[in-house]
């Protein structure tokens, strides 16, 4: 069975997209079968992951809102084991409806569920918006655990309460199973001494829950996902590539951990 995993930020454009695009890369290289699924209205993620050339009429808003057939959504790219969801054509009026349709919450997770899509991957990671509604909330609900992306400076680092609170609320509510697998701290810069120290904060403050692997600031990254490519792909020895394949080795590490620890 799938794991579903939603990365999440309060932040916007701290690299939730670039994170669900190179690690599913970095899973589909190790030979796992990836799908990623767009619930952003920016609907950016397909065109990351090079399906600019694409009509898209369909997409997850349509999962919240109606009844749709997993081969009516779910769309190749050209990457091997990678398949793609996009939100789809997004009005303002459409996301203005799902979002206020909170009785909603399960929706994402019932479908994935009752149509054996969970079943059909090893990883489904969910990209999300920034902003914490209830789109944002039934990515959470269809989820095993999150990610949580933030960039090493003080002012993201500052959100990361918030994140918590809402997660927790969740957690009570909604969702008692739910993990955070780790916070990606991520356009990293070990030669700017502020970086340094707040992700030294971070640590101090989160323990165990940053990975050790951080994603560093790298041009090919962005460069990548503006071709359409994931990094991996695009510059296959670069450090951006490097630290995508290393933080895919340590979620399976930490899901590991997490399996003996609840077989116990
Ligand atoms: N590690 C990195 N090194 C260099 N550039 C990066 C890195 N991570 C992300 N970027 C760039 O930063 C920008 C924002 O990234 P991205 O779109 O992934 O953020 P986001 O959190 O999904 O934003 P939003 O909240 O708007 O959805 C992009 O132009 C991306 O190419
Ligand atoms: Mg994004």
């Amino acid at each position: 069975m799938g794991k579903i995993y939603a990365i999440l930020s309060k932040k916007g454009g701290v690299g939730k997209t670039t994170v669900v695009i190179n690690l599913g890369a970095a899973f589909a290289e190790r030979g796992q079968k990836v799908l990623l699924v767009d619930v952003d209205p920016q609907n950016s993620l397909y065109l990351g992951i090079g399906l600019y050339k694409e009509r898209i009429d369909r997409g997850s808003f349509d999962i919240l809102l109606k009844n749709v057939k997993p081969e009516e959504v779910i769309r190749e790219t050209p990457y091997r084991n990678i398949e793609v969801i996009p939100s789809g054509p997004v009005t303002p009026y459409l996301e203005w409806r799902i979002s206020s349709v909170s009785k909603n919450l399960d929706r994402l997770k019932n479908w994935l569920d009752y149509t054996g899509v969970k079943d059909r991957y090893d990883y489904i990671l969910i990209d999300t918006p920034p902003t914490f509604n209830s789109i944002t909330g039934s990515a959470v609900v269809a989820s095993d655990a999150v990610m949580i992306t933030v960039q090493s400076e003080p002012l993201a680092y500052r959100t990361l309460p918030a994140v918590f609170v809402f997660l927790r609320d969740i957690k009570e509510k909604l969702k008692p199973s739910l993990r955070v697998l780790g916070i990606i701290i991520n356009m990293y810069d070990g030669r700017e001494e502020l970086m340094v120290q707040t992700a030294r904060v971070l640590e101090e403050k989160y323990k165990n829950i940053p990975f050790k692997t951080r994603i560093p600031k790298d041009l090919n990254i962005a460069e990548a996902l503006a071709y359409g490519k994931p990094v991996i792909f695009h510059e296959p020895g670069s450090a951006g590539a490097r630290a995508f394949r290393l933080l895919a080795k340590e979620i399976k590490a930490r899901e590991t951990v997490l399996e003996q620890v609840i077989k116990r």
